[in-house]
């Protein structure tokens, strides 16, 4: 089973529930996450780790990992979770998480990408789900999904293109993952049993 963690929205989460994947639990570092209510409404069990609550990040990190563990989850899924992590609670993950965000990577790492995208000029953004090591958004690339960058743009609406296509990937990857499809070689993801990477790497159109 997976483990989501989220701070906010939880569209994705919405994303993974709808496309049947098997979310056991998911996990806020924010009560107020409107995730957490969505994950309710489905009958997934839903919990807030709030940061606040913890002086320090390590002690933050042990009590997340201790709700994660509970579950003996296969998979745990960054699904829109914005708290920094230690490079030691990625490694106990190692191999075994994933998060999406929103940009080509590496293009445009940490925040604001979608504001960033339309000052750099862009013609072409997306977004990518990728496996989470120390380095912030910078783990082995899964999947992709590009949409142009239009004359009219702003950020709300080139964000809102680029979610359309993080409901479609973000889905795939995690399933690709528990049939056993992934395979990291020297720092690439290979996906076994597609053709060229044709599925692996989508350029999809303004809608
Ligand atoms: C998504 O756009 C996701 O890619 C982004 O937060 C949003 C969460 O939306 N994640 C990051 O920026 C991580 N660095 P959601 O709560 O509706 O899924």
């Amino acid at each position: 089973m997976i483990v989501a963690l989220i701070s906010g929205r939880g569209s994705n989460l919405a994303a993974l529930l709808d496309a049947g994947l098997p979310v056991g639990a998911v996990i806020s570092n924010r009560a107020d996450a409107k995730g957490l209510e969505l994950a309710r409404a489905r009958g997934v069990e839903a919990i807030a780790v709030e940061h606040r609550a913890y002086a320090t990040r390590e002690v933050f990190e042990e009590a997340l990992r201790a709700r994660i563990d509970g579950f003996a989850p296969r998979l745990v899924l960054l699904a829109g979770f914005m708290r920094i992590l230690t490079a030691g609670f990625v490694e106990r993950y190692r191999g075994r998480m994933l998060n999406i965000h929103p940009s080509l990577l590496p293009a445009f790492p940490g925040l604001d990408t979608h504001a960033r995208a339309l000052a750099a000029g862009v013609k072409i953004h997306g977004c990518s789900v990728h496996f989470v090591t120390a380095q912030l958004d910078h783990g082995p690339i899964v999947i992709q999904a590009a949409v142009p960058v239009l004359p009219d743009d702003t950020a709300a609406s080139l964000a809102a293109r680029v979610l359309r296509q993080e409901h479609v990937i973000y889905p795939r990857a995690a399933r690709w993952f528990l049939d056993g499809r992934l395979v990291i070689g020297s720092g690439v993801v290979i996906v076994k049993g597609s053709n060229a990477g044709s599925d692996a790497q989508l350029v999809l159109g303004p809608d």
